[in-house]
């Protein structure tokens, strides 16, 4: 058994498996109907969502098992002060597999010390989504045909943005990556990343702090949100909750084969008209999450040799 809690878990060889797997069951979802007959997976999420959980959901129910689960801390004993460690041991008895998301970094990976079930990070507080970073290399792998050999601006808020953090961990290990990091000064990426990451690897990166001056070096723009949930103070979010805009007019700007992603939700900082435009891939994003974590969940269950051969 092994746990997903940092994209850094899977191999690049793992990471291949995987993503080849979600290719093929994009193709052939049929083939995929009963993989997981009798399998049950626990979605405990301590933190509200939408895609991440009703996306694990519908995987497993794509692949025949069946779905339990709380979407609140409210609506589970956590609210009588249950830890997260007592509970996993709970759930181990109900379930064959977890994902759970916790405001708290590190609330996964505790569970996983006490688990008998894989656990599945699901979004660590601001540390890390490594579920996400599967469905967003999944995304570049369909819309440009490779992992390598990419410029990818990285917009918004880059110190707290878990889904961030997870994909430069993630894109490091491909050749020829080049990062533009654009934020405001105060929501820059983590020291640590920069220092145990970027520069440790040799990856070449600049920050910016306006997105026009870098949209035409850019293969991917990947915008994230400011997220309030994150601020200790409403006056900083405010004031900073509108750094980036991407417009129809910033999008002049960008290459006709450059494409914007986002692990969404959006508030307000990709605008509506933005939708149209054949490049703004970000919910075909969300729907290819489907299928990167059908893949998970049947390589983190062993359940490969229930694949009907064609
Ligand atoms: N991308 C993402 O994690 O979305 P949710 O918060 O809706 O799960």
């Amino acid at each position: 058994m092994k746990h997903l809690i940092s994209p850094m878990d899977l191999t690049p060889e793992e990471l291949s498996e995987l993503l080849s797997l979600a290719q093929d069951i994009m193709k052939d979802p049929e083939r995929y109907r009963h993989v997981c007959d009798g399998k049950k997976l626990a979605t405990c999420f301590y933190e509200p969502s939408t895609r991440t959980r009703l996306s694990f959901e519908s995987a497993m129910l794509n692949l025949g098992g069946s779905v339990l689960g709380f979407q609140s801390a409210d609506s589970s004993s956590a609210a009588k002060g249950e830890s997260v460690s007592d509970t996993i041991q709970i759930i181990s008895y109900y379930a064959d597999i977890c994902a759970m998301r916790h405001p708290k970094e590190g609330a996964p990976y505790v569970a996983s010390k006490h688990s008998r079930i894989p656990v599945i990070n699901a979004g660590d507080g601001g540390h890390n989504h490594p579920t996400q970073t599967l469905t967003d290399l999944l995304t570049i792998l369909e819309l440009k045909g490779r992992l390598s050999d990419m410029t990818i601006g990285l917009c918004g808020d880059l110190k707290f943005g878990r889904t961030v953090h997870s994909l430069i961990n993630a894109m490091v290990r491909y050749e020829g990556i080049k990062f533009i990091l654009i934020s405001p000064e105060e929501l820059c990426i983590p020291a640590y990343l920069k220092e145990e990451v970027l520069d440790a690897r040799g990856i070449p990166y600049k920050e910016v702090r306006s997105l026009d001056e870098v949209m035409p070096d850019l293969d991917i723009l990947y915008m994230t949100r400011v997220q309030r949930e994150r601020f200790f103070n409403e006056e900083d979010y405010i004031r900073l909750k509108n750094s980036f805009i991407l417009t129809p007019e910033k999008m002049k700007l960008a290459r006709d084969d450059m494409f914007v992603l986002h692990p969404l939700p959006r508030v307000n900082e990709i605008s509506v008209e933005v939708d149209n435009d054949p490049r703004a891939a970000y919910f075909r994003q969300a729907g290819f999450g489907v299928y990167a974590r059908m893949a998970l969940i049947i390589l983190m269950l062993g359940l490969k040799d229930r694949i009907p051969q064609v």
